[in-house]
This record gives C-alpha cells, sequence and structure tokens, in this order.
C-alpha cells in the first residue's frame, strides 16, 4: 500500500545539529544566526536587504505598517490566495479590494485591476500563487502610472523568477514564508526584502519593539515579530540544498503535466519566462466530479491531497462583510477555490509515485 502525504517535511543531521548547537549555545533568539540567513537570503534573492521576522503574516503586516497603510485606504488583491493576504489588510484598518485570478495560473488577472484603482487605493498587492510569478512587468507598470506601491506576497514562492529575477524584488519590498507547505521550513519564520536601505531599517525598527537598530534607541512603537536563531539556523542550513530540490520537483512536476490527461482535470499552466517554484501542484477539478469524495478515495489509495486555496470574499468574515456576488464577480477565484486540489509534491517523492498518482488521477 502506497503511503503519499500531500507534503512531507524532512530534515538532515546536519540540519538538526545545526539546531542543537544554537540550543546547545544558549543563545536562542535573533542573533549571529538570523544574521547569516539574511545575507543567503538577500544574495539569494538578488536584493539590497533581507529581514527575518516570525512569520510570513507578520512579513505582510509589517509592509503594510512600514507604508502606513490604514483606516480610509484600499489595497488591491487577488481574490484566490491565503486568507492571511487579505486578513493583514483588514487588521491594519483598511480595505481589501478583491480582483479575480485567471483559470489556469491562478494569478491576479491584469486586466482587471485598473477597473478597481480609485482615489484611495495605495497600495497592489499580487500574490506569486503555488509558486508561479504574477505577471509583475504589468503590475509595475500600473502601478507607475497611478503612483501606487507594489507590495509582493510571495509567500509560496521562494525560487520562482519572471525573466531571471527573483520573486519578490519587483516591488518596494517581498514577503516570504518558512511555514512548513513552503520549500524551506522552520516551522513558523517569514523573511522580507527590499532594495530601499530606509524601509528595511524600519521593518527592522518594527519587529523588535520599535527600538531603531541605528540609534538602539525606543524610537517608535514596534511588534515582536523575531525569528529565533534556532530557527535561522535550520533555515540557513536547508538552503544549502534548495536549488537542487527545486530542480528536483521542477522535474517531477512535469511527469505530473505529462501523465495526468483526464479531460474532467485542468492542469496549471506554465508561462513563458516564468520558472515555476511549484510549491504546490494545482489542479482545478471538472464539475462532475464530487471533491470531497475524491479527496477520501486518494486516501484510501494512500494519497494525500487537499483543496489548494480559498477564494477570500466567499470565507465567511469577508462574505458577511462586504457581500460580494463571487459567482459573477470572481468566477475563476470561485471556481478554483470550490473545484481546486493540490497533489503530493516535494522533494523525494520518487517518479514512480507521481505517475501511480497521475493513473489514479485518470480514472476520474
Ligand atoms: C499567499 C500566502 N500569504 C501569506 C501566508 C502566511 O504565511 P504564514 O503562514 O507564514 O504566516 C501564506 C501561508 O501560509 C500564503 O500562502
Amino acid at each position: 500500500m502506497m503511503n503519499i502525504p500531500l507534503m512531507r517535511v524532512s530534515f538532515t543531521e546536519e540540519d538538526l545539529k545545526a539546531v542543537q548547537e544554537v540550543l546547545e549555545s544558549g543563545m536562542l533568539v535573533q542573533g549571529k544566526q538570523v544574521l547569516k540567513l539574511e545575507d543567503t537570503f538577500a544574495k539569494y534573492a538578488g536584493s539590497k536587504n533581507a529581514i527575518a521576522v516570525s512569520n510570513g503574516t507578520a512579513s505582510l503586516h509589517l509592509m503594510l505598517l512600514a507604508n502606513q497603510i490604514g483606516p480610509g485606504d484600499e489595497v488591491i488583491i487577488p481574490a484566490l490566495s491565503y486568507v492571511a493576504t487579505a486578513n493583514v489588510v483588514e487588521i491594519v484598518g483598511a480595505k481589501p479590494v478583491f480582483v479575480d485570478t485567471k483559470a489556469d495560473t491562478f494569478n491576479i488577472d491584469i486586466s482587471q485591476i485598473e477597473e478597481k484603482i480609485s482615489p484611495k487605493t495605495k497600495a497592489i498587492m499580487p500574490v506569486n500563487e503555488f509558486g508561479l510569478c504574477a505577471d509583475l512587468e504589468e503590475i509595475q507598470a500600473i502601478c507607475k502610472k497611478h503612483d501606487l506601491i507594489l507590495l509582493e506576497d510571495s509567500a509560496c514562492a521562494l525560487g520562482a523568477k519572471l525573466n531571471d529575477q527573483h520573486s519578490g524584488t519587483f516591488g518596494q519590498s517581498g514577503s516570504f514564508s518558512f511555514h512548513p507547505r513552503k520549500a524551506i521550513t522552520s516551522g513558523e519564520g517569514g523573511m522580507l526584502i527590499t532594495d530601499d536601505d530606509d524601509l528595511a531599517n524600519n521593518f527592522r525598527t518594527l519587529r523588535n519593539h520599535g527600538i531603531d537598530p541605528k540609534s538602539n534607541s525606543f524610537a517608535q512603537a514596534g511588534l515582536n515579530y523575531r525569528m529565533t536563531d534556532f530557527q535561522a539556523a535550520l533555515l540557513s542550513n536547508q538552503f544549502k540544498r534548495f536549488d537542487q530540490q527545486l530542480e528536483e520537483k521542477q522535474k517531477l512536476a512535469q511527469i505530473y503535466l505529462k501523465e495526468i490527461n483526464s479531460p474532467k482535470i485542468r492542469l496549471p499552466k506554465e508561462e513563458t519566462g516564468k520558472l515555476h517554484s511549484w510549491q504546490t501542484f494545482h489542479v482545478v477539478l471538472d464539475e462532475s466530479i464530487d471533491r470531497a469524495q475524491m479527496i477520501q478515495k486518494l486516501k484510501a489509495k494512500g494519497i494525500g491531497s487537499n483543496y489548494g486555496a480559498q477564494c477570500i470574499p466567499e470565507v465567511e468574515f469577508y462574505k458577511n462583510k462586504y457581500k460580494t456576488d463571487c459567482k459573477k464577480e470572481f468566477p475563476n477565484a470561485l471556481r478554483a477555490f470550490e473545484h481546486g486540489l493540490a497533489l503530493p509534491l516535494f522533494s523525494g517523492l520518487k517518479s514512480e509515485e507521481i505517475s501511480y498518482i497521475a493513473a489514479e488521477i485518470n480514472k476520474f
């Protein structure tokens, strides 16, 4: 009997040793391991600054706080994402303005952005969904034309590129997550990147109780969004094999793309010039398939699967607050939410296992 989970996190002896060394040193909070990780991350992404934080939601929150986005402001975001993308906008008192996503790339539909821009719009925050960059160059142009801030929610897109440029570097700042469903993980963890040195200093100040690292004084009100040093050591060690794992996942995704051939399963689309990091392999099922039943049937065959992302304006809080007719306004996001299915894809998965999953999927 096969036993293939949706995601398997695996650590090496060396990873564990790196954590143990920090624990034994007794220096647990943000310190030199965080600095080392930030340096590695900034170089990898090609950004001037990287600022480690406690999770990907904290990093999104800081992007909004640092830009003083709050009551009376609007932020344009895709309707399909993890709910955190909208929650941070709500939490600072601003309004999330949703835009439908494309049916086969799951990224924000750029043709619908400009009609959502109002005098209150402060920023556009696209999500690089499932590890594929949104149409970031076009979004850059829209932001420039309307004098808006571009903030990238790149939680799922470490390793993803557009025209050889790393995700998260197209906007004023980019945000990443190290949740266990992500490419490298510390359980909880996040990262901000930016080329703007003053903004980087502000992020560092905000994440550490408002203590400005330049003056070492309590310069403003802040939060505790720091990462621990043992989490940073764990991440730095995983970084060493990240490129190799990315390549491995890209090869595995190609097997799915080649071998799933049921007309009832809509495959994710790759796009020219975009390097997909395949954080999630997400298909959309024909409406004739009962997804809950399919998840159970796959489970009985030893295959883990689950829905992939939310049509945020359709979930309880947003539905009650904004009362949007998602079927009319966000048909693609709603379809991906109601009929989407994430399939196993992680480093260490065998090609035979993917073929087995593809064969089982084709039976539907
Ligand atoms: C698109 C997106 N944004 C933000 C987050 C929040 O990250 P975290 O779980 O690290 O807070 C996630 C996911 O987990 C996500 O998928």
